[in-house]
């Protein structure tokens, strides 16, 4: 599964790409307002912070699909490198992907709420996907069952357009979006934190190190260092 970050805090992404295989960066226009650059400052320090080769998506919001277009190219010359341009999937949207897909530029189909709709989305040449999975959960309908029915689609009509589950609030979520089969997921920073904390992780960690104390007899300096602090507590 590929792992994305849906954010625009620099920091953070500096923080979570040094730690984790996180392959790109999302935003979307509400993120983009959440911070205090504007968008051609944001794009290019995401981009110079994250390197060529990792995906960068960045959604238009124009309304018809000429604009979505023009806007889309303009959004490619300004992020450079491995990017991806985000269409809703309105009928507009639908319209622009494929004209996009002519030109070359790869696309994330955003906004997706139905099966159908995000059927329509690959076979108008959609790279990814991206369902919203807790904008459902919330309206009492399944988000989950629409990822994992995407994915099936893909492979009942052998598209190579990725599923990208988006919109997510918890870290169940985004684990049985992976038991659905998602290609990827793109997750706020906080829940990359929420999913890589379990009290058991560092309660087994520490007894270990306890347990070394006296052999291990390695000249690592962060080892004399843990003897120190083991010491004193
Ligand atoms: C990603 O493509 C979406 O823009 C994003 O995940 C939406 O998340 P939200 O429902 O938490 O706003």
């Amino acid at each position: 599964m590929i792992y994305m970050l849906d954010t625009a805090d620099l920091k953070e992404i500096e923080r979570l790409m040094d730690l984790y295989p996180i392959e790109g960066v999302t935003t979307n226009p509400t993120i983009v307002a959440r911070g205090n650059l504007k968008l051609r400052e944001l794009i290019k320090r995401v981009r110079n912070l994250i390197g060529e080769e990792k995906m960068l998506h960045v959604q238009t919001i124009s309304d018809r699909s000429e604009d979505m277009v023009n806007e889309a190219l303009r959004l490619r010359d300004l992020a450079g490198g491995n990017f991806y341009v985000k269409i809703p999937a309105t009928p507009q949207g639908i319209k622009a992907i494929q004209a996009l897909k002519k030109r070359n530029i790869k696309v994330t189909a955003t906004a997706i709420f139905t099966q159908l709709q995000g059927l329509i989305a690959a076979k108008a040449g959609a790279d990814f996907i991206a369902p919203y999975v807790n904008r459902l959960d919330n309206i009492s309908s399944n988000g989950i069952e629409v990822v994992s029915d995407l994915v099936k689609l893909m492979d009942i009509y052998r598209l190579d357009t990725k599923v990208l589950a988006a919109s997510f609030k918890n870290v169940d979520q985004v684990y049985r979006v992976g038991m659905g089969g998602a290609h990827a997921v793109t997750i706020s920073p906080e829940l990359f934190d929420h999913i890589m904390h379990h009290p058991l992780i560092e309660q087994s960690v520490e007894a270990f190190k306890k347990d070394a104390v006296g052999f291990y007899d390695l000249d690592i300096k962060g080892h004399e260092e843990d003897r120190k602090r083991m010491k004193t507590a």
